[in-house]
């Protein structure tokens, strides 16, 4: 069921954007070599906890940390740890606020120093498919419509897109309905209405769509270890326009 927001609860998740936007723009000037993944992650939680919020990942599903980090082969759901970035790495940060109840999600994918031309334009097509599929996002136009934006945009420029993992409602929880494919999908292909509030998470492969489970049980790799990436936004839907709330 999809639950539809007022102009108030647009507000509080709005408010959990804020915290969640300067939670990234503190990850994206602390990225560079010699850092570890889990500085990373602790940076993430100060910020959100300095604001009288809750990172929104934390324990979810047991999940262990305030942020997934995944770097080149590793699609989403990488677990912070040990791992220093390296020169050359792109490295995707996706992590999500709770404040006063109201959740918002956010995800992005950044290059560390000079990377190959092939995982810049990866990176490139990827932040070009989320901005595609946000276009689709309005009133009155379908799910479907999302998908085959994101669809379209990294086939034409010789990507796959994976399947297994999909965007979603957001707001009231993590993850609500409606499911957001990034591809074609038979089935449900409900009608997108004012109210919604909606994370478009387009998650792109250099090589095959197809995708493996690491043995941690979280970190989600491609199944040739080509590259990945991966750009989210958390976005409401008004009666005449559509509002990236996790703008930063
Ligand atoms: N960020 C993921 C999403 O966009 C969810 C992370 S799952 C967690 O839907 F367990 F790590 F929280
Ligand atoms: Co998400």
């Amino acid at each position: 069921m999809i639950e539809l927001k007022t102009s108030e609860d647009i507000d509080g998740i709005r408010q959990a954007s804020g915290i969640l936007h300067e939670a990234m723009d503190a990850m994206e000037k602390a990225l560079a070599p010699g850092i570890t993944t889990r500085e990373m992650d602790a940076i993430a939680r100060r910020v959100i906890e300095s604001r009288g919020a809750t990172p929104a990942f934390l324990g979810y599903y047991d999940y262990p940390a305030s942020l997934c980090i995944s770097i080149n082969e590793e699609v989403i759901h990488g677990i912070p740890g040990s791992r220093i970035i390296q020169e050359g790495d792109i490295v995707g940060l996706d992590c999500g606020v709770i404040y006063h109840g109201y959740f918002s999600d956010c995800a992005v994918t950044l290059p560390v120093g000079k990377v190959s031309r092939e995982a810049e334009k990866l990176i490139t097509v990827t932040k070009e498919c989320l901005a595609r599929a946000i276009e689709a996002a309005k009133a009155g136009n379908r799910v479907g419509d999302i998908s085959k934006a994101v669809y379209t945009h990294a086939r034409e420029n010789g990507f796959d897109v994976v399947r297994e993992y999909c965007g979603h409602g957001v707001g009231f929880n993590l993850h609500e309905d409606p499911q957001i494919y990034n591809y074609p999908h038979a089935g449900a292909n409900p009608k997108l209405k004012a109210g919604m509030v909606v994370a478009i998470e387009p998650m792109i492969n250099e090589g095959t769509w197809k995708v493996e489970l690491l043995k941690d049980g979280w970190t989600v790799v491609t199944q040739d270890k080509k590259n990945s990436a991966h750009c989210e936004h958390t976005v409401a839907l008004f009666e005449d326009r559509t509002e990236i709330l996790t703008k930063w």
